[in-house]
Order: C-alpha cells, then structure tokens, then sequence
C-alpha cells in the first residue's frame, strides 16, 4: 500500500511479529517529547501495552497499520503505526505513533488514511490524546476528532479511615465469579449500550485476561445497577453505572475490595466530577498532564462511565 504515503514509505497491515517494533516506536515516540520536559524516560517493557496491542490486532487486523521504510540493500523497518478498533457506530483510534525521526513528514497523516474508516459519515470517530502533545491533537482536529474532556489518571490509596461515600441501602456488591455466563450476561451489554451505544463483550474478555476482577452492583430486586473491575496490580476501570450518583460509591468499592500491592490507579473523565472530588479528598493524586477525549460527534454518558485505559474505550 503506498496510497498518500510519502517517499520512501510504504504502508502494510501489522503483523505479531511487528509488536516489539511498536512498543519500541511507542516509548521513543513519547520519550522524545516528555524528556526534554524533565519527566522521567518510560520503561523499556510495558506488558500492559503490549496485551494490549496484541488485542487490537485481534479484533481489528484490518485496522492495524504499520509503516515500513526503505534501507539499503533492499531492507525494510517499521517506522510507524497506527491502530483502530470498530464498536457498533464507534471507530476508536487506539494507538498512532511515529518514530522522532520520521515525524513531521506526512506519515502520521497517511498512516491514520488507512485505517479510516470509508466513508466517514455514518460513523463517530474518537481517541484520547496527551494533552502536551498540540501536533495529535491538531491532526486528529483537522478530521473533526477535537478533543473535549480531560481524563485525569488518579494514582494512590485512600487514606485509611477516609469516610468515602457508600453504596445506597440495599444495593449488593457481589466478586463475578462464573465469567463464561458475566461475558454472555445480557444485563452487561444492555447497561454498556445505553452509556456506550454499543457492546463489547470482546472487550470485557480483554479486561478479565489482564487479568482485572469483575464485581456486580445489584439492586434489592436483582436488577444489575452497576458493574466495575480492578486489578491485583492497581488498575481499576472499566467501571459502568446506571445513575451517575452511584459511580463514586462503586468507585471506592474497588479500591476497598481489591487491595493492590502498590497504588491503585484509575482514569476519571472530567464529567465525573463527584467521583474525582471524592477520590482527591481521599488521597489519590492526579499523574502527569491529562490526556484529552476527543470526538466528531457525542456518543457515551461519561458522567455514568469510567474507561478500561485511554487506549481502549
Ligand atoms: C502525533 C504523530 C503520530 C503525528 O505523526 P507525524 O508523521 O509527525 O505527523 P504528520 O506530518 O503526518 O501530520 C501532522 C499534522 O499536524 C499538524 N500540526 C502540527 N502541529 C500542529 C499544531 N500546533 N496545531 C495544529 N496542527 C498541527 C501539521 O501541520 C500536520 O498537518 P498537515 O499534514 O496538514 O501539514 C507523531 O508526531 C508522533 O508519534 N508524536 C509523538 C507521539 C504521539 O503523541 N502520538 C499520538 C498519540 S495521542
């Protein structure tokens, strides 16, 4: 595929075989922009990142592109890549980086014209992007995914004894335990439709192999009011709520109920205020510059949601 493509580059789907080429393209790419701003440089392996990847290019193989410069003697290396994933009406783009030497040449650009969805119209386009980063930012604009609401990643524990905000009477918090009927449970994906517009059970599954604890929140008449899932190694999140009172209470039985070995850490979209003025009070604090949730259209209930990572809705 050359299509747009600047010289010397052409385009191909991504391969396994790809992904070392990816995370090293994805720490350099961010290095060289948060380094000179005197935060510290990422680690060399990030296995979160690259399950992640890996789970993309699962579901949308045909939406994970990567970009190959010519050397010499005929040899190609991956420079760049790119990676989306469809959801019902959703196209989410998940990840786009390009090599520091490489950038500011068109490849970025051409890299995101391939994974594009064709046509555009019937569809709503998002991300999430680094809130330091204005280059992104302005190119995913130019395609009217403009950014919208800050997602503050909050790292920590809640200080023992903090009088955090409790489930209402009579709503039961019960650990899944029989994940083969949670991913086919109707309830889920009827309460991610009505905040999300679509399910994604492929998702959920992800979540579970990272593997993150799924808790459901039911009401006295058995009714599925909420559901959430935190991890042994912090990371709490996605978390769905049927009335955007009760994302905070559900927020802080995860964080009682799964007790990490180090800090827990979620990423609280800006309309979720109450649960992010809770989760301050408590002791958690915000890491680094918020990353930016950007869209062509509305299309979820971020009061009532809480997303997996800023890499996979
Ligand atoms: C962001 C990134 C993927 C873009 O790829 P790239 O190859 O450098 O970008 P391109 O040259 O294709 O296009 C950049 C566009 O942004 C525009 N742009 C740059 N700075 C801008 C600014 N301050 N305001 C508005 N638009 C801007 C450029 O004008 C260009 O548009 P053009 O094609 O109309 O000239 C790449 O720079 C990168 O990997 N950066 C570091 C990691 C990162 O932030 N990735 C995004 C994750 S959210």
């Amino acid at each position: 595929m050359t299509d747009g493509a600047p010289s010397g580059i052409t385009f191909r789907a991504g391969e396994e075989r790809d992904l070392p080429a990816c995370n090293r393209i994805w720490r350099e790419s961010i290095d060289a922009y948060l380094l000179p701003m005197g935060l510290p440089p990422l680690p060399e392996d990030n296995p979160s990142l690259r399950r992640l990847h890996a789970h993309t290019m699962a579901t949308d193989p045909s939406r994970f592109v990567v970009a190959e410069r010519r050397k010499r003697a005929g040899r190609r290396q991956v420079v760049a890549f790119g990676s989306a994933v469809e959801r019902g009406p959703l196209w989410f783009l998940s990840m786009l980086f390009v090599e520091p030497g490489e950038q500011a040449r068109g490849v970025g650009r051409g890299l995101l014209a391939q994974i594009l969805p064709a046509p555009l119209d019937s569809r709503v386009l998002a991300t999430c992007t680094d809130s330091a980063q204005p280059i992104s930012n302005g190119l995913y604009a130019s395609f009217g995914i403009v950014p919208r609401m800050p997602l503050f990643n909050l790292i920590g524990r809640p200080r023992p004894g903090f009088d955090w905000p409790a489930l209402p009477t009579g709503v039961v918090a019960k650990r899944v335990a029989e994940y083969e009927a949670w991913r086919g449970d109707p309830e889920v994906h009827a309460l991610d439709r009505s905040i999300l517009g679509f399910a994604h059970p492929e998702d959920h599954a992800f979540v579970l192999g990272e593997p993150r604890r799924a808790f459901t929140y039911r009401a006295p008449d058995g009714g599925l009011v909420a559901y959430g899932y935190a991890g042994d190694v912090g990371r709490v999140g996605p978390i769905a709520v049927t009335d955007p009172a009760l994302l905070a209470p559900v927020l802080g039985h995860l964080l009682a109920a799964v007790e990490p070995r180090g800090a827990s850490s979620v990423w609280l979209p800006g309309d979720a205020g109450e649960a992010i003025r809770v989760a301050i009070r408590a002791g958690l604090r915000i890491e680094g510059f918020p990353i930016l949730a950007s869209w062509s259209r509305p299309f979820a209930d971020f009061t009532r949601y809480v997303p997996t990572s800023p890499g996979l809705i």
